[in-house]
């Protein structure tokens, strides 16, 4: 049987030396444009510029989960409630990434816990917002599963020590973007509320752009490299993902209104938003994420892993 063409070993070498061309270019090379893509002049234009401090005003998230104005049939002021679980967390239950007790820190509305019960898991979700754990729990009686939602302080995670085999962090690691002190106790806090041998999965902003899409606030990949082996987590997985928020021209508008101060940074989005508008189901845009994998050592262990989990070795490895 002869073997399909992309094993062909000389394969690329005669596309490279190709001499016809198209349009200037070799013709044979479609992805040589003569340049970078677009993507990467964005990455390199925006650099930090879109990172701005984490809001501290402990009634912000309350609010906006009280808000009671929608946007194509979800609260409009909470954006990333797009009424079930994110396409990544149906992946890792898929690909068997779960196990025993599961926590969701900074549940909001709960679909995650609440998908991750209806998996059989044993799932906790906290939030330190009473009306996202009220939210949490209607979702969670809809859908006629049993989760353990608790208002709590997911930085600190006091009282849970040694209690989970899986945590799932969708969103909540980020808002704390700016706050070194904040974030470090939480990766430090992580390792106390887990058992030996935890695996620990990251999805948060990252400063890209997803079609003109860009993150309000983001973490860079250095920051999941310089926080985690420090606190006891080896990284196996680092990379660009996505995901799915649910927008309107109404939403940003609050958002803007929200954050006057960011008003700037935050209108290139708007007007990425506004051409791919009619494209979208149910104004469900892709924002730019970051998707980490950890597994918890021992402390004593962390020394070696540090450099272990350099960021070459980070980026490559799943
Ligand atoms: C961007 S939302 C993500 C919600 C949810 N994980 C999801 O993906 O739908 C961030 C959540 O973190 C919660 N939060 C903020 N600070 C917190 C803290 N210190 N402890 C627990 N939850 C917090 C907010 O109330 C909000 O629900």
């Amino acid at each position: 049987m002869s073997q399909p063409p992309q094993f062909d070993p000389l394969r690329c070498e005669k596309m490279y030396r190709d001499e016809q061309s198209a349009n200037g270019l070799p013709a044979a090379m479609p992805s040589d444009i003569g340049g970078p893509q677009q993507f990467f002049k964005q990455l390199d234009a925006l650099g930090n510029a879109y990172r701005y401090p984490a809001q501290f005003d402990p009634l912000r998230y309350e609010k906006m989960y009280r808000d009671e104005q929608s946007a194509n049939g979800l609260a409009a002021a909470t954006p990333w409630d797009i009424g079930g679980p994110q396409q990544f967390v149906k992946q890792l239950v898929a690909l068997g990434a779960i196990k025993g007790e599961v926590l969701d820190p900074g549940t909001g509305p709960g679909h995650h816990a609440i998908y991750y019960a209806s998996k059989g898991y044993s799932a906790t979700g906290i939030d330190s917002s009473p009306a996202a754990i009220e939210r949490a729990k209607e979702n969670a009686r809809r859908a006629r599963v049993s989760v353990n939602f608790e208002v709590g302080d997911a930085i600190k995670l006091e009282g849970l020590e040694n209690r989970f085999d899986t945590v799932v962090d969708c969103a909540f690691y980020h808002v704390f973007s700016d706050v070194p002190e904040a974030k470090k106790a939480y990766a430090r806090a992580l390792h106390r509320a887990t058992k030996p041998g935890a695996r620990l999965y990251m999805f948060e902003f990252a400063h890209y752009s997803v079609n003109g899409i860009v993150a309000p606030r983001s973490v860079s990949l250095d920051d999941f490299i310089h926080m985690f082996p420090d606190a006891g987590w080896q990284l196996t997985y680092l990379g660009p993902t996505t995901c799915q928020v649910n927008m309107s021209m109404e939403s940003f508008d609050m958002l803007i209104a929200r954050n006057p101060d960011k008003a700037e940074q935050i209108r290139p989005s708007v007007e990425g938003f506004r051409l791919i508008e009619p494209w979208l189901t149910n104004g469900r845009a892709y924002a730019p994420f970051w998707e980490m994998h950890a597994t918890r050592v021992d402390c004593s262990e962390t020394k070696t892993l540090r450099s272990r989990s350099a960021p070459g070795a980070a980026r490559s490895t799943r």
